[in-house]
């Protein structure tokens, strides 16, 4: 049986994956997942929950127990509307820290699955292309400088009326970065195959159009 195809869109914090995922997905039709956000849903539960972040049988069973649903662009914890509270970037720490347990990534890898449907699915993370869907259609690493990234993700704050330090922002970034690129489990890397796309100087539209692209030479 055919799967239905997916686009892989992995990448550090701030390069710009969920943008450019979302859009290509927008163009195509396709259903779009954004895999940080379960590792930042499981957070925020064991923050409430009391879990130390170390913990990993306990956290794993957290996350299986977890009720979750995303609905018209919310996301709900147990029922809860959670949408802006877990974009804050503590929970984005928390969420690095909780995402190095194999118990926690082994029990999210149903729910990813179960965006798989037709037509298709643009899907941004860590471990997309190396673990989640390895066969994916078209694999892509999207990355920027540390310095653009902090730069970006200022402005998204900065924008929301949330006041952050540059320099803050930038030290998280190197932090996150390097636990999510040296854990054992689903690191992230650049995938066999994947094509890199640095976009310190690209904008969003030149990004999107370079994926969609490439998209377009894999289909034909
Ligand atoms: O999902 P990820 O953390 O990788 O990044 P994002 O939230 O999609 O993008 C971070 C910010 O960078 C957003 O405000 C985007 O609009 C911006 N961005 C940009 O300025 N230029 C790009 N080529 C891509 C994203
Ligand atoms: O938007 P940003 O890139 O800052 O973070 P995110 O994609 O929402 O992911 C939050 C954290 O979850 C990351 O720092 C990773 O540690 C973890 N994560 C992961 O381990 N695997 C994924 N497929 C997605 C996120």
């Amino acid at each position: 049986m055919n799967l239905p195809p997916v686009i892989a869109i992995d990448g550090p914090t701030a390069s710009g994956k969920g943008t450019v995922a979302s859009l290509v997905a927008e163009k195509l039709g396709f259903h779009y997942l954004d895999s940080g956000a379960l590792y930042r849903l499981v957070a925020l539960g064991s923050q409430k929950a009391s879990i130390d972040p170390k913990n990993g049988p306990e956290l794993g069973i957290l996350a299986t127990n977890l009720v979750i649903s995303f609905k018209n662009g919310q996301i709900l914890l147990n029922s809860e509307d959670v949408t802006e509270v877990i974009r804050t970037e503590s929970i984005g720490l928390r969420a690095s820290a909780i995402a190095v347990h194999p118990e926690v990534r082994q029990a999210l890898v149903g729910v990813q699955h179960s965006f798989r449907t037709i037509p298709g699915l643009v899907a941004d993370g860590r471990d997309m292309a190396s673990v989640i869907f390895p066969d994916a259609v078209l694999k892509v690493f999207l990355t920027a400088t540390a310095e653009a990234r902090a730069e970006r993700r200022y402005k998204q704050l900065i924008a929301k009326g949330i006041s952050v330090k540059l320099a803050d922002l930038l030290h998280d970034l190197q932090e996150r970065d390097a636990r999510d690129s040296s854990r054992g489990t689903a690191p992230l890397l650049v995938a066999e195959g994947a094509k890199v796309l640095e976009t310190s100087e690209l904008s969003i539209d030149q990004a999107v159009k370079t994926v969609l692209d490439w998209y377009q030479s894999k289909a034909a």
